[in-house]
């Protein structure tokens, strides 16, 4: 193939498209539940089940993450793609209800008090904070997983396995360009 040098910052784009999930909190000063889209985030360890997301400094979910050590990750439907765009293009530090705004709801989590994950997801997960590495403005939150859920009919608990054909999920390619995975799946194996 032909090619031609990009700038160093494509890498972020190149390394897409990212898989967009939601992160819910819930600010232990008043109640208040809130919600951002989060597309940089990793598996890191099975046993014990790490996840990291990198979240950028300035935003509320990062100050209530420091403070409670808690935060939820939930995997939206496609369906639900105006969603996700409201939590990743709203703050709020300037709408305090903006999960409701969007049109979500928040649910109280199974594992510790300050958890709260989202109704309308196909699937959640709490973590509390094991530990965190900075990185210019952003911050690296590596989540152990306290509690899993998913929805019987994009997850088979059995197989530990989604069941690809019903559910899309929302993967983020660049500015207001997104992808979902394709009905038919590819197996390389067969
Ligand atoms: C598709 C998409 C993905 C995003 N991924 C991230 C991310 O991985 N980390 C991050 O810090 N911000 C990310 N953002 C931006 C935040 O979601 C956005 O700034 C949000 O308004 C922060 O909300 P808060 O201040 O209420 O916490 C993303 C935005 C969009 C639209």
């Amino acid at each position: 193939m032909d090619k031609s040098n990009c700038n160093k910052s494509a890498f972020v784009g190149l390394s897409g498209p990212h898989h967009t999930l939601a992160v819910s909190v819930r600010d232990p000063q008043d109640n208040t539940d809130y919600a951002m889209a989060v597309e940089w985030t990793t598996p890191l360890s099975v046993d014990p089940p790490l996840f990291g997301i990198v979240i950028s400094q300035d935003k509320k979910t990062h100050e209530v993450i420091k403070e409670t050590g808690i935060f939820a990750v939930n995997i939206l439907p496609v369906e639900r793609l105006k969603e996700i765009w409201g939590l990743g293009t709203r703050t709020a530090k300037r709408q305090e209800d903006k999960l409701s705004r969007v049109g979500l709801t928040a649910v109280e989590g199974t594992a510790n008090r300050h958890a709260i994950s989202i109704e309308e997801a196909a699937a959640s997960f709490e973590c509390r904070v094991k530990d965190e590495i900075q990185m210019g403005g952003f911050t690296l939150f590596v989540g152990e997983v306290l509690a899993a859920q998913a929805a019987d009919v994009v997850y088979d608990t059995r197989e530990d396995m989604w069941v690809p054909e019903n559910i899309g999920f929302i993967f983020h390619v660049a500015s207001d360009v997104f992808v979902t995975n394709q009905k038919s799946i590819v197996q390389p194996r067969k």
